[in-house]
């Protein structure tokens, strides 16, 4: 699993989230997104409790599965997530997360996901900060900080998450860690996406950024990636 999936230093990943994409034709916006060069789809699972939205659950994950070769990014922004892990712990190179904010025991979730195999992550919100997943760092894959308020696509960057992905990035580098940052929300082929990486994040989440009525997939991908020509994680 983790060895399965090298990623070479520097490449910065991208994730289109498809919250975003036109689910008339869910199936070939993922295939448009794939055939366009996305290292991973992020999915956003919300349970209109721990934010005040709806989206979609275990029979919608499995279609989007079926429609691409790519591992998920599985954004689960879900109260108390542990009795449902199940039915989104389907596929071994699937990367799960889950909200500091919305798990009472954290580290028993964690590892819970960790013992399937399956790459783990942990998203913090704007207002929570850095410190409340310090400690667990040696035991994330990723740390996802949360550049709006999670529950809706189509908001703006919060610019503070930039201050926080540099802090996390110095405690990861310190602590000799693996983690990698990923950011999510409003992230654009702007100073967003290129702000987020010299600060030190390697994996991006673009909702709206790659699913809009302006232009094609991958010429929004094409976009998001010039916007990153030549840059390095912080
Ligand atoms: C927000 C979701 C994001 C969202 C991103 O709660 O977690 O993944 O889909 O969409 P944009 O890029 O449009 O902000
Ligand atoms: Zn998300």
């Amino acid at each position: 699993m983790v060895s399965e999936r090298v990623v070479s230093e520097g490449y910065v990943q991208i994730a289109p989230s498809v919250l975003s994409a036109d689910f008339a034709k869910l199936g070939e916006q993922v295939r448009e997104a794939t055939e366009a060069g996305a290292d991973l789809i992020h999915v956003d699972v919300m349970d209109g409790q721990f934010v005040p939205n709806i989206s979609f659950g275990e029979v919608l994950v499995d279609a989007i599965r079926r429609s691409t070769h790519l591992p998920l990014n599985i954004h689960l922004m879900i109260k108390e997530p542990d009795n449902l892990l199940h039915t989104f712990i389907k596929a071994p190179t699937d990367q799960i997360i889950v909200h500091a904010e919305a798990c009472t025991h954290l580290h028993r979730t964690i590892t819970r996901i960790k013992e399937g195999g399956n790459e783990v992550g942990v998203a913090i919100n704007p207002a929570t900060p850095v410190s409340a997943i310090e400690d667990l760092l040696p035991l994330l894959d990723i740390a996802l900080v949360m550049s709006v308020n999670p529950g809706f696509s189509g908001q703006s960057f919060i610019p503070l998450a930039v201050e926080k992905v540099k802090r996390l990035r110095q405690e990861i580098k310190r602590g000799g860690y693996g983690t990698r940052i990923m950011v999510d929300g409003g992230i654009k082929a702007d100073w967003t996406a290129q702000d987020s990486v010299k600060a030190g994040a390697s994996m991006l989440v673009s909702g709206s950024g790659i699913f809009n009525e302006t232009e094609a997939v991958d010429q929004a991908m094409g976009r998001m990636r010039s916007c990153l020509a030549g840059l390095v994680p912080g």
